[in-house]
């Protein structure tokens, strides 16, 4: 992969710095098909999925500075039953359901900068019809046959589990409770392939990588594959069974053939097909590396096609060493932090803080403290000391350099050394190490500013050698904006803007990355800050920014929980003011205990979602002593509330209670634990007694109180 010296290109790289990369001058592109996984519309995505994504990104950026011809897929994977019941519990047909979710997911790429070649959606005709051509083949060859189905059923992971797959009787993906479920349906043979397989994993080391999760896959191969459940009757939001419309087709086999259809396959238009498969790298989060691996490979092998070369299964982002998600009340919203920071520092930190592949966690403070050491202080300040030494001593005008130093020989063979092993770290999928030979090369610079002090040779009027410094400072600039840019490209353009460069990063190439080409007589702009410094302490306070999905999507902004007048002044309510809460609008603002407020029409009462809730468990938050973690049960919904009532009750007296809950207030996050709602109380006015309001009679749980 790494580029080879190419003589005709050195010539052409002394003539002036647009040149294309040395694969496409010698015309050996080559082709790179990446993929990320189809995306669930349940929910909004969060920063954990954002992680996928932007992996994906850099690489396919990366290898188009390489020179391939890249293709990037992502997309929505939008049947199943979980998302019918949803979109009936919001009273809404699934489609418009997924329409409304699906426009978040492609609005979150948009600001992320995610430079994707096609969106796939599984609700999409062009999708649906080769699913269903794929299941006839395999239906018609014996692949696919119809029987009858026993077996636990997780309904959130949407999976089947043998009894003795179960742990304490739950699911062993998500630990949440199973149904016992019989029906008829279709099955995939695996068991007829399990052989195969094994060969393939055997003979193609890099087919699944970290290593760790290929020795797991070869163990659960080996204890037995069981024929694979593909087709469901009890829910109707997917695609049907060809001839047998009672059957829609089950999750995974419509879900996985998108790598495909996406491209044509089985359709007239199959030209991508022909072009870029098999996929060079699916990307996939840890959990669902079986379905890649195995599922997959057997669905490709069964209908004749080429296996992916490599399925890679990375790590989680963890908060506070818990996998993000939506149940667990501790998603971090990727919109509200580049709102808040822009894309490319969310991009560089989730590129660079963790071991891809391995787990890694995510904090705000982690967030910012990278921003301000990697980002601020050592790209800003190279960029902003070189650019001001520029203007004040050359008029922002690049002079041509004098005779090289031993100093300044090492600076420009850190360059080469530095792209090779960004080259290397990129084809083993380890972009954090690539991002930490980059930054070599940019504290080495700020290291020669240091060590040459132009200052001082301006004093002592050495111009020549000045000449010489500042040129090779922007020559490092103008290597580091382009090995930058597959990660932060909104920042490796600006530099290249900044050093006044034309055109896009995109059209250099790798093969740009070489000592010398900076045309002098160039104008540098110093401008602003690239990152202005975020004051650590101050955003501490803040707390993290959390996926707030109803409010956002589903509710006019005018009617938006938690900003109806009145809604904290009218209800008496127990809990500390949430950390994540923004300040309240003066009108908002609670009276002083006691004082009489303004009056309320009914229809601001009734913007109040009031339920009846039964605590089902309750305990104590460490560190936080006034505060108690409540699930509450809600119909057939189940929450976490966090209360301030810890001082007044003890968690074992609330096991069991009926209480009255907020139920549209916007969640927040109280000591870095998610409430979604509120329950009321009365207290006295100096908060030495409180008592929590209920029924007076046990009453269904999720009743309205009005
Ligand atoms: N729809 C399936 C994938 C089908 S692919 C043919 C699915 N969707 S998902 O929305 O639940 O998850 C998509 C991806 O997001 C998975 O790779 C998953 O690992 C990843 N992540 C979800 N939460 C994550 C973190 N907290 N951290 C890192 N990745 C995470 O599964």
């Amino acid at each position: 992969m790494v580029p080879r010296h190419c003589p005709s290109l050195a010539r052409r790289a002394r003539d002036g710095f647009f040149i294309p990369s040395e694969r496409q001058a010698k015309k050996v592109m080559g082709k790179y098909y990446v993929t990320t996984p189809i995306y669930y519309p349940s929910d909004k995505l969060h920063v954990g999925h954002a992680y996928t994504t932007t992996a994906a990104d850099a690489l396919a950026r990366f290898h188009k500075l390489l020179g391939d011809e890249v293709y990037f897929l992502t997309g929505s994977d939008e049947h199943g039953q979980k998302i019918q019941r949803i979109a009936a519990s919001k009273g809404i047909q699934p489609k418009e359901y997924v329409d409304r979710i699906v426009a978040t997911f492609q609005d979150l790429w948009r600001r992320l900068d995610i430079q994707y070649d096609d969106f796939i959606r599984t609700t999409e005709p062009r999708h649906q019809r080769a699913v269903q051509a794929i299941f006839k083949r395999l239906l018609d060859q014996g692949d696919i046959y119809k029987s009858k189905y026993e077996g636990w059923y997780c309904e959130p992971c949407e999976a089947f589990w043998l009894e003795r797959q179960l742990e304490d009787g739950k699911c062993p993906d998500c630990h949440r409770p199973v149904q016992w479920v019989e029906e008829e349906s279709y099955f995939l043979r695996l068991s007829a392939y399990q052989d195969r397989l094994l060969q393939h994993i055997q003979a193609h080391p890099e087919f699944i990588q970290p290593e760790s999760r290929r020795n797991e896959m070869i163990r659960f191969i080996e204890a037995g594959l069981n024929d694979l459940s593909v087709s469901r009757t009890t829910f109707d939001w997917g695609i049907p069974v060809p001839g047998d419309e009672k059957h829609v087709v089950y999750v995974w086999i419509d879900a996985l053939s998108n790598y495909i259809t996406a491209l044509g396959y089985a359709s007239a238009d199959d030209h991508l097909y022909r072009k870029f498969w098999p996929a060079d790298l699916h990307l996939v989060g840890k959990e669902i590396v079986r379905f890649h691996t195995i599922i997959w490979p057997i669905i490709l092998m069964a209908l004749g096609l080429p296996l992916p070369k490599q399925v890679f299964g990375h790590g989680w982002l963890l908060f506070d060493a818990e996998k993000m998600s939506k149940s667990r009340g501790n998603v971090v919203d990727p919109v509200a932090l580049i709102e808040e920071f822009g894309p490319d520092p969310l991009r560089y930190f989730l590129l660079r803080e963790v071991v891809f592949g391995q787990d890694g966690n995510f904090s705000r403070e982690a967030l910012i403290h990278r921003t301000n050491a990697d980002l601020a202080n050592d790209l800003g300040n190279l960029l902003y000391r070189s650019a001001s030494m520029l203007e004040r001593y050359r008029d922002g005008r690049v002079p041509a350099p004098g005779p090289a130093s031993a100093r300044d020989r090492e600076l420009m063979g850190l360059v080469g050394e530095v792209k090779r092993e960004t080259i290397a770290c990129m084809e083993r999928l380890e972009p954090h190490n690539a991002l930490a030979s980059i930054w070599r090369l940019i504290g080495r610079a700020n290291k020669y500013i240091d060590e040459e002090a132009p200052w001082a040779l301006q004093r002592q009027g050495q111009q020549e050698r000045l000449d010489t410094v500042l040129y090779n400072l922007v020559e490092v600039l103008r290597n580091v904006a382009i090995l930058v840019w597959p990660f932060i490209p909104r920042t490796g353009q600006a530099i290249w803007q900044r050093l006044g460069l034309p055109g896009e990063i995109l059209q250099q190439g790798l093969a740009a990355v070489k000592w010398g080409l900076y045309p002098p007589g160039g104008a540098v702009t110093r401008g602003e800050p690239l990152f202005p410094r975020i004051e650590e302490k101050e955003n501490q306070e803040k707390g993290e920014p959390y996926v707030t999905m109803d409010q956002a999507v589903f509710e006019k902004p005018a009617a938006a929980a938690g900003t109806a007048p009145g809604a904290t002044a009218t209800v008496p309510v127990a809990g500390a003011a949430p950390e994540g809460a923004a300040a309240p609008s003066p009108s908002a603002e609670p009276a002083p205990d006691g004082a009489p407020l303004p009056q309320i029409t009914i229809d601001e009462f009734a913007r109040l979602d009031l339920r009846l809730a039964t605590i089902e468990e309750a305990e104590a938050i460490p560190k936080a002593d006034k505060l108690l973690r409540l699930q509450v049960r809600m119909g057939p919904e189940r929450r976490q509330i966090v209360a301030g009532i810890a001082r007044h009750y003890r968690p074992e007296e609330l096991v069991g209670r009926q209480i009255v809950v907020v139920a549209n207030l916007k969640p927040a996050r109280l000591r870095g634990v998610e409430s979604q709602g509120m329950l009321l109380a009365a207290s006295t006015p100096d908060g030495e007694q409180l008592a929590i309001l209920g029924p007076d009679k046990p009453l269904p749980a999720g009743c309205k109180v009005k």
